[in-house]
């Protein structure tokens, strides 16, 4: 491999959420920490020598879209997802979990229905419960070892006063990479119900070998009217706390709306870096893209091999996309209260508890895999060794 991503590279100490954050958390700074989505690898050098002009430059005033921000963006869609987009159509905005809320906002009113399929990413409900609108649950069905959306049930849970879909493609926690029919599925949906069907594909460039990521930005031109799509290079290049993402708004009128929110609320400029890591991120980091993804499977190969050789009560669904491995516990007859308990005492990892993605995840838990592999051996062989208290109940 040309990249590193074997060395392990300390991060307590440097305000990190997902180390530093969770020590504090838990008051224990023996944990290996396998919860927070991001990677503990180095960015790819690229996007670090952008950063070092910046600094040397020295200079960090307000700072502006550029052409090229725009323009590797859209490149870099057309090559890697065959979708064309038009500049015209994306509002810069710093982060998606504030997009998701401006949206929420912007295109809903407090007390109207908005559907989220679960069990589901936390700030996906906060942006709709924290914004006093109501959760229409649409439970995604564990068949056959694997999720499938089940439309059949939203029919009956859909209200008149629904009025928007929050639609995670790829799915986070689950791993799934929808399908392009499932996708179709989903926009007729919302074309039948008339509602605004918000995208996120933050994941949509971390896929599992054999799958095909399909960008909901691709359905017939009547979908794509009633879509707002959040995209992001963070997850991809790991460089989540740039703050950074791009809202793709095909419909002018939807634009203009959100793009009046985006100003109201202030949220208009990006930070210095995070126009550097945008252009640089989209156009010199091909070959750390490529060699991530492979990393990630090789991670994936692992986890399932160990835990199956000796945590064979683990149940790991299959991974389409992200780098976060979606597990159900239920063989292994404790309460998540119990389980978690056993991760941070006896274990000494911490992993996201399912319930973190509400009660259609109780009895899961979600690992991150983005790590060196040495790092993920230590937190498994930590695992295995406290396994048998777990089994023979504790
Ligand atoms: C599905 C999903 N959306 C959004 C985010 C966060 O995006 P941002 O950092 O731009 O707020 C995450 C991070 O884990 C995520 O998994």
């Amino acid at each position: 491999m040309a990249y590193d991503f074997d060395t392990i590279v300390d991060r307590r100490n440097t305000n990190c959420g997902r180390w530093d954050t969770m020590d504090k958390k838990y008051g224990n700074r023996r944990l290996i920490h396998l919860g927070v989505a991001d990677m503990d690898f180095r960015a790819p050098q690229p996007i670090i020598d952008g950063f070092r002009e910046c600094l040397d430059h020295g200079i960090f005033g307000y700072t502006d879209v550029s052409e090229a921000f725009y323009g590797s963006f859209i490149s870099w869609m057309e090559r890697k997802h065959a979708v064309n987009i038009n500049k015209k159509e994306i509002l810069f905005c710093p982060r998606i979990n504030i997009s998701a809320r401006l949206c929420v906002e912007t295109f809903t009113k407090p007390g109207e229905g908005i559907i989220i399929q679960t069990p589901a990413y936390a700030p996906l409900y906060d942006a709709i419960v924290k914004n006093g609108r109501k959760v229409i649950e649409s439970r995604l069905a564990a068949e056959n070892g694997k999720y499938r959306m089940d439309l059949e049930q939203l029919e009956k849970a859909v209200t008149p006063d629904t009025k928007m879909f929050l639609l995670c493609s790829p799915h986070n926690p689950v791993g799934r990479v929808w399908t392009k029919r499932e996708l179709e599925q989903v926009g007729e949906f919302c074309l039948k119900h008339r509602l605004v069907l918000y995208a996120d594909e933050i994941h949509g460039d971390i896929t599992a070998q054999g799958a095909d990521f399909v960008s909901t930005l691709s359905l017939r031109e009547e979908i794509r009217q009633l879509l707002v799509m959040a995209f992001s290079p963070t997850k991809t290049f790991n460089i989540p706390g740039v703050i950074l993402s791009y809202l793709v708004i095909p419909d002018d009128g939807m634009r203009k709306r959100m793009e009046n929110t985006i100003d109201r609320t202030g949220m208009h400029n990006p930070t210095v870096f995070a126009v550097k890591a945008a252009e640089k991120a989209y156009t010199e980091c091909d070959g750390w893209y490529r060699e991530m993804l492979a990393y990630i499977n090789g991670n994936d190969a692992y986890t399932r091999s160990f835990f199956a050789a000796y945590m064979p009560k683990f149940h790991i669904y299959p991974r389409e996309g992200t780098y976060l491995l979606w597990m159900d516990c239920s063989g292994l007859g404790c309460t998540e209260e119990e389980l978690e308990t056993w991760f941070l005492e006896k274990a000494q990892v911490s992993v996201y508890m399912g319930s973190v993605f509400g009660e259609a995840g109780r009895g899961y838990i979600r690992v991150n895999i983005a790590s060196p592999r040495k790092l993920l051996e230590q937190a498994y062989r930590r695992m295995a060794d406290a396994y048998g208290e777990l089994v023979s109940g504790m």
